[in-house]
């Protein structure tokens, strides 16, 4: 069985005492309220992630840093490395994040690095992809993302494939409030899956979790996770308030 993660993605988003304070109260929503079977992360801003990890509760609560240099170590002034995330304590890496590749021009090639740092490291990559709304509305949204997983992640040996988490997070979804259609986001989920099953096999392509992201809410969550290729949520605006991010946790 694959495991059903839900993941939030605060961005840029609390200073440290507001994080922990967030941290807590999801903490003792989830440890109290939350669905046992569901894996929840919190991806924090770097400078948060030794705190958050010191009051979770890990055996309920993950957590991921958003983003990791491409670089082991050494001169990179203001990078942090896979390395010193390990030793926050977090296990989890959000790699690829479209307002990453946008604004920060991460290509596929610096990609395909903090992917294999962050395995090399023994933590699990959440890897995103998604189109923006020209693409969709051009109707290649299929081929596009399929060539942001043949550059990257699919250049991985299927040992290292297992261990990835992937992310469907389409461009124009994203903090608009424009969710895709349940129909939409179980569309493209299928398709990636189908690929994996092709690239790999039917066993790993069962077994990889993939989340969907963008504008997910208490409100749509039970909608999007009753699709049957939709193994959870990455979420932004919405992980921000811990009652909402517990009932999307709770939406199963
Ligand atoms: P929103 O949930 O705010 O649309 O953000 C989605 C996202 O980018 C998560 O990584």
């Amino acid at each position: 069985m694959r495991k059903k993660i839900v993941a939030g993605n605060w961005k840029c988003n609390t200073t440290i005492s507001e994080g922990v304070e967030l941290a807590k109260q999801v903490n003792i929503l989830v440890t109290e309220r939350g669905a046992k079977d569901v894996v929840v992360v919190l991806g924090t801003p770097f400078t948060h992630l030794a705190s958050v990890c010191a009051i979770v509760d890990p055996d309920r609560v993950c957590v991921a840093a958003q983003n990791c240099a491409a670089e082991p170590k050494g001169a990179f002034t203001g990078e942090v490395s896979v390395s010193m995330i390990q030793s926050t304590g977090a296990t989890y890496v959000i790699i690829g994040h479209s307002e990453r590749r946008e604004y920060y021009l991460e290509t596929s090639e610096i990609l395909n690095k903090k992917v294999a740092l962050t395995l090399a490291q023994g933590l699990t990559p959440i890897y995103c992809c998604g189109e923006a709304l020209a693409i969709r509305e051009a109707g290649t949204e299929n081929n596009f993302v399929k060539k942001q997983l043949e550059e990257t992640i699919f250049n991985l040996p299927a040992e290292d494939f297992k261990k990835i988490v992937i992310a469907y997070e389409p461009i124009w979804a994203i903090g608009t409030g424009r969710t895709a259609s349940s129909q939409q986001a179980q569309d493209m989920l299928a398709f990636i899956r189908q690929l994996i099953a092709k690239k790999y096999d039917q066993t790993i392509a069962a077994a990889c979790s993939i989340l969907y992201g963008g504008s997910c809410s208490p409100a749509n969550a039970k909608e999007l996770f009753s699709q049957a290729d939709i193994d959870g949520g990455l979420i932004g605006g919405a992980s921000l308030k811990a009652e909402d991010f517990l009932a999307i946790i709770n939406a199963y």
